[in-house]
């Protein structure tokens, strides 16, 4: 361990170096009103000489960083969130803090960073989002797990933004065939010694304690030693019978809504601050 750790440290003083370079080559082309392709070259040309040489010059990751293009969970950073990665690192770990990029630089980086994610691409509304919002805090009973903008339930993931980074046949997918979301994403069932029940999901595990999060949001911290026994339901949390429940129109209804709620179809609509213009 003790060499590789030498290793990266001489790693990161040539990445620095490397990064003083870029940022004086990038900084001369930084003129205040750059147009979209100018800063499109631009985000290219930063990735590929500050990020690339971890991730992956197409962003899916190499044996010394993770795959920041596909993984839903990065996807669903917010732009803002990506940005405090690139200026402080992740600490404790091989991702370094880019402090001598300026803001146009950054954003530049992330506007790149979406479009290797697939983000932006301009979504088509195939309904109705208005009575897709009807639908989604309504009979279709998602906002009792889904949050929307603020608005929902705690158990599932929040999708304000899962349209921007998914494509209308992917939402759809997901809606009607979620197939196995994973263990993650069932409901536990935890007894107690004390007779006692709690169910929900599980959000942490140790050798010592379990922290489980029910339906209705509390999280409950129980020590193992405490625990009688733990099952696991064998279906998703989920529902996998979207595809009858809701017909056509208003499964493209509910889909329009997630890609209104994203700012897919009007820029307008598109939180200020948490977007950039590309
Ligand atoms: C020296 C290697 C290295 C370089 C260069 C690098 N990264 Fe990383 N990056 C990592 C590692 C390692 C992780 C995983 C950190 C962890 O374990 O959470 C990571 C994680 C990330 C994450 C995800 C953080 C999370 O919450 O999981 C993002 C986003 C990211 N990097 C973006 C970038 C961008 C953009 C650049 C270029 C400006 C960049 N990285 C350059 C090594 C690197
Ligand atoms: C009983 C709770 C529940 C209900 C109701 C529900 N979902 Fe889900 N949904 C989940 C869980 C759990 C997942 C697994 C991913 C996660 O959130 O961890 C999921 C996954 C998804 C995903 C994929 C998300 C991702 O991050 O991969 C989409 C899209 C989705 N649901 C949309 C909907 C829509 C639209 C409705 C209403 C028509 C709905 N869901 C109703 C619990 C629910």
């Amino acid at each position: 361990m003790g060499s590789s750790r030498i290793l990266w440290r001489v790693c990161k003083l040539g990445l620095e170096l490397l990064l003083a370079g870029c940022s004086v080559v990038a900084g001369s082309q930084t003129a205040p009103h750059a147009n979209k392709t100018a800063s499109a070259i631009q985000g290219k040309q930063i990735f590929s000489s500050a990020c690339a040489q971890c991730h992956g010059l197409d962003g899916r990751g190499s044996e010394r960083a993770p795959n920041i293009a596909d993984r839903p969970t990065i996807q669903r950073l917010s732009d803002s969130q990506i940005v405090r990665i690139i200026q402080n690192g992740v600490p404790g770990t091989g991702m370094p803090a880019f402090h001598s990029f300026d803001n146009s630089q950054i954003r530049a980086v992330v506007a790149h960073l979406r479009t290797l994610q697939g983000k932006n691409k301009t979504a088509a509304v195939p309904g109705n989002p208005e009575q897709g919002k009807t639908l989604f805090f309504g009979k279709a009973e998602c906002s009792q797990c889904h949050m929307v903008a603020g608005d929902g339930g705690f158990i599932a993931s929040d999708l304000s933004e899962y349209a921007r980074i998914h494509e209308v046949e992917q939402i759809r997918s997901a809606i009607v065939d979620p197939g196995n979301t994973g263990q993650q994403a069932r409901l536990v069932r935890v007894t107690l010694h004390s007779g006692q029940i709690y169910a929900g999901r599980v959000r942490n595990e140790d050798n010592f304690s379990v922290q489980l999060q029910s339906l209705d949001g509390t999280f409950y911290f129980l020590s193992k030693s405490e625990i009688d026994k733990m099952q696991t339901d064998a279906q998703s949390l989920m529902p996998s019978d979207y595809g009858t429940r809701l017909n056509t129109h208003e499964l493209n209804d509910v889909i329009s809504y997630l890609i209104r709620a994203a700012g897919g179809a009007d820029p307008a609509a598109r939180k200020k601050g948490e977007e950039f213009e590309y």
